[in-house]
This record gives structure tokens, C-alpha cells and sequence, in this order.
């Protein structure tokens, strides 16, 4: 079985090669191709080395390859996972700092840091797709690019690709959630529904009991429900126990904007925008990767967002191979799972996982206080990809009006204009 890594230099690739030794026996894995563009060389080289002593501890039979060469890493793929930055680091840094300017949210994924990723991502996610549909044995695309659920909404509107979008916070907050009630992670029972970066969990049972209330409080209490790299603003009491839903993490950016803002702001000035400290905590990374002696993952990776991609991604193959229908909360076309949401768009729901793929579990129509906020991130997330794909102005600047992080279609227009010219040299579609 051949698995394709596209943007194989990055840091999370040990991550994978880890979870790809855990559960050898159940994948079978014997091929890994690990490609990346010419400007990402050395941090592939690193990583490639890193990977290849980490398989050879394992003792298992299986091959690395590292090339540039796409087309070659696809061929034959039984698996494509995505996980490039378009932009580099520095790309996400002006993400991040032009919203901050006009005072709205700067962050990579959602808000006008998240549609700038967006245009840059989709052009070369659908090359990719192309590739895919050509060389591959017909390949599952397992997509951990952000924006994930838009990306993944894109190469679902405009390819046949059987595409996965893949994001680590579902599987955190069940982490977390066993974590604060204490009980073993296989004995909890929760359902998740919403979008990438704006799921909530709708259901906590353990052992047939249900936990939400006994959650919300000690959340509120202060228990830690958050991923590395967004701030650590405390949650409402009242509000939480009035929505009866876990939001995720990323959730605070709208219900806390205000004080989100503040901090942004404040942080973007003190210690450089998440992007800014990313690139410090990058440069010590690589420098333990380098080390000839190194052949397991490092705990230093733990200061990075993705934890537990791995254990998703691989467990995520790990179903699809042996057809174990177990639970995994993916991004996937909604096809009547939230009823009052087109079918055609992508949307992050518990789905059991067979050989056929995720199989989303019904969720009907979801209550007012949630589906508003979904109704709007979703309209934006569609205008969002037409942008992406036709380069239509006029698309571009109503999916940033229509983002609740943008006070005016004054300033939507201001920070439009910033981002286009900005990354011109990556929109090859405006
Ligand atoms: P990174 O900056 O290290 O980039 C990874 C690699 O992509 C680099 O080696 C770079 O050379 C390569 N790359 C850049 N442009 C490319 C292109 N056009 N084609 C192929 N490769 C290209 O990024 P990272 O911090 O490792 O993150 C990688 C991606 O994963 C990002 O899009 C990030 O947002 C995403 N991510 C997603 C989640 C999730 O929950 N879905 C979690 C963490 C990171
Ligand atoms: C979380 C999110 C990712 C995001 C990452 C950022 O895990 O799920 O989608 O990209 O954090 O982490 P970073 O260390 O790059 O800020
Ligand atoms: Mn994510």
C-alpha cells in the first residue's frame, strides 16, 4: 500500500511516520513518498532523514522516498495526504496582521486570514486533484490543508476525488473531555456536528449517561478545553449552560470577539502574531531533527497546534482499510445530514468509516443558537471557494462582507484589496 505525503518537509511529518509504525498491522503500509516543492528542500531533506531512521528503528518493511517530482509521488498512490502551506509562514503572517489593522480577528484559518489561505490553496489543491484522478489507484485524499473544510468543499465541487477533510480538534476535545470527567477516551460516547473550526460537540454519554452539564461546569471552572495556539479566553458559565453544546476552541473568536481581539492585538505587538512564533518554535524543531540520533517523534512538537494528527489520520486509513465502521468526525458533503444546509457543501460531523468511506451519522436540523452562526460561515465559505476557483471580485467581496469578523463593506473592500495585491504572486486566478 503507497501513501503519498504532499508538503512532506513539514514538521508534522514525524507525527505521521509515528502513527504509521503504530498501526503497521492494520495498514500495511510499505510505501511512503514524502514530496515537496524545490523551495521546501531542506526542511524535506531534514524531515526525510528523520523519517527514514524513525522506520528504520521500527524494524518494518516499508520505503521512503523524498522527490519534487508530484506526478511520480502520486502514481499508484493508494492514499494522498495533503498538508502544504501555499505562502509559507510568511503568507500566514500577513494573514494574520492585515485583518489586524482594520481591528478584525487575524487568523489563518477563519475570518479574511482564512479566505486569503483559501485562494491561495485552492488552485493548487485542484492541480493536485487532477493528478490524483490521472496517476492514482484511485486514491483517497486525505486533506489537512487549511482551510480544511473549505478546501475539502472545493475539491468536492469541481473533482471526483474521494476526498477526506481532516481536522485535529475533534479528536482533542474528546481527549480533553475524558480528561476533565476522568474516564478512559474508548468509554465516551459524543457526537459532533458543525464545520471546520466551528464544530460543537452535541452530545457527551458516558456508559449511557449524559455527561454535558457536569462538562459545561467544569469548563467553566476553568479545566483546559483549547489547542495550542489560540488564546486561552474563559468561557460564560451562563452561556454554555444556556447553549447545551461544547463549542470548540475556535469557537471563541466569534462569541468572545471583543476580548479576542484585544489579545490579538496586544500578543501581535509583544511576541509577533501565532505565525511570527511559529517560525521560532519551527527553527528549534528542525535543529532537534537534525540530530543524527534522533528516531522518534520529539516532545518539542507538542508546542505546535496539531496534536493528535497522527492518531486521526492514521486511524482514520486504518478504517477505511480494514473496514472497522468505527467513529471518526470528518469533513464531508452534507447530503441531508444537517437539513437546513445544502447537500452539496462540506461539513464536519461523527461518521462511521468503512471501506467506503465516512458514513455521516443523521443530524436533522440543529437548534437556532447554532445553526445561525453555521448559516452565516457557510454562506461565506461558498462565496469564498467561487472566488477561489473564478478569481470574481465581486464573489470575493461579498464572502468577506459576509464574514461576521468584518464590520463593513468599507473595510471588507480595504482588506480585499490588501489581500490581493499581498499575494498576488499566488493568485493565479484574480
Ligand atoms: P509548513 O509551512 O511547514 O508547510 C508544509 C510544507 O508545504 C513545506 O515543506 C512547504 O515547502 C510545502 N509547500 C508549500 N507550498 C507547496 C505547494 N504548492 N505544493 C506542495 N508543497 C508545498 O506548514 P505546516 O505548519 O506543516 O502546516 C501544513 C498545513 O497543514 C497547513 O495548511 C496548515 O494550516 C495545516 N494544518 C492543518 C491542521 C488541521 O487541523 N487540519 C492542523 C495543523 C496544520
Ligand atoms: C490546530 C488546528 C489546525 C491549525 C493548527 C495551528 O491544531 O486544528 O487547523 O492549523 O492548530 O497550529 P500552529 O502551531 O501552526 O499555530
Ligand atoms: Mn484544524
Amino acid at each position: 500500500m503507497k501513501i503519498a505525503v504532499i508538503g512532506g518537509g513539514s514538521s508534522y511529518t514525524p507525527e505521521l511516520i509515528e502513527g504509521i509504525i503504530l498501526r503497521a498491522t492494520q495498514i500495511k503500509a510499505d510505501e511512503i513518498v514524502l514530496v515537496d516543492i524545490e523551495a521546501g528542500k531542506e526542511k524535506l531533506e531534514i524531515v526525510g532523514s528523520l523519517a527514514k531512521r524513525m522506520i528504520k528503528k521500527s524494524g518494518l518493511p516499508i520505503t521512503i522516498e523524498l522527490t519534487f517530482d508530484r506526478v511520480k509521488a502520486i502514481t499508484n498512490a493508494d492514499f494522498v495526504l495533503t498538508q502544504f502551506r501555499v505562502g509559507g509562514l510568511d503568507a500566514r503572517a500577513s494573514d494574520e496582521r492585515i485583518p489586524l489593522k482594520y481591528d478584525v480577528i487575524g487568523q489563518e484559518t477563519v475570518g479574511p486570514g482564512g479566505f486569503a489561505k483559501a485562494l491561495r490553496t485552492i488552485p493548487v489543491i485542484l492541480d493536485i486533484c487532477k493528478e490524483i484522478e490521472q496517476y492514482s489507484n484511485d486514491a483517497w485524499l486525505i486533506n489537512f490543508t487549511n482551510p480544511a473544510g473549505i478546501v475539502t468543499e472545493a475539491i468536492h465541487k469541481y473533482t471526483s476525488v474521494k476526498a477526506i477533510g481532516l481536522c485535529n480538534v475533534p479528536i482533542n476535545m474528546k481527549q480533553m473531555t475524558a480528561t476533565i470527567l476522568e474516564v478512559d477516551r474508548d468509554n465516551l460516547n459524543m457526537s459532533f456536528a458543525g464545520l471546520n473550526h466551528l464544530v460543537y460537540a452535541t452530545k457527551v454519554f458516558v456508559n449511557g449517561e449524559d455527561k454535558m452539564s457536569t462538562l459545561i461546569e467544569r469548563i467553566a471552572e476553568g479545566r483546559n478545553m483549547n489547542m495550542r495556539n489560540i488564546h486561552d479566553a474563559p468561557w460564560d458559565k451562563e452561556f454554555l449552560q444556556a447553549l447545551n453544546a461544547l463549542p470548540c476552541p475556535y469557537h471563541r473568536y466569534y462569541y468572545m470577539m471583543d476580548e479576542m481581539l484585544i489579545e490579538e492585538k496586544e500578543a501581535a505587538e509583544l511576541r509577533g502574531t501565532r505565525a511570527e512564533q511559529v517560525k521560532v518554535i519551527e527553527k528549534g524543531l528542525f535543529e532537534t531533527y537534525k540530530n543524527p540520533n534522533l528516531d522518534v517523534k520529539p516532545k518539542e512538537l507538542e508546542e505546535r497546534g496539531g496534536s493528535l494528527y497522527s492518531e486521526a489520520a492514521i486511524s482514520l486509513i486504518s478504517s477505511i482499510v480494514t473496514n472497522d465502521h468505527a467513529i471518526h468526525t470528518v469533513n464531508v458533503p452534507n447530503n441531508g445530514t444537517i437539513t437546513d444546509l445544502p447537500d452539496n457543501v462540506v461539513i464536519e460531523v461523527s461518521c462511521t468509516v468503512n471501506s467506503e468511506g465516512p458514513q455521516p451519522i443523521q443530524v436533522g436540523k440543529l437548534p437556532p443558537e447554532l445553526n445561525g452562526l453555521i448559516q452565516q460561515i457557510k454562506a461565506f465559505e461558498q462565496l469564498t471557494i467561487e472566488a477561489a476557483v473564478t478569481g470574481n471580485k465581486q464573489k470575493a467581496l461579498l464572502a468577506l462582507t459576509t464574514n461576521p469578523f468584518v464590520p463593513s463593506s468599507k473595510v471588507a473592500k480595504l482588506l480585499l484589496d490588501e489581500i490581493l495585491e499581498v499575494n498576488q504572486a499566488y493568485l493565479p486566478q484574480f
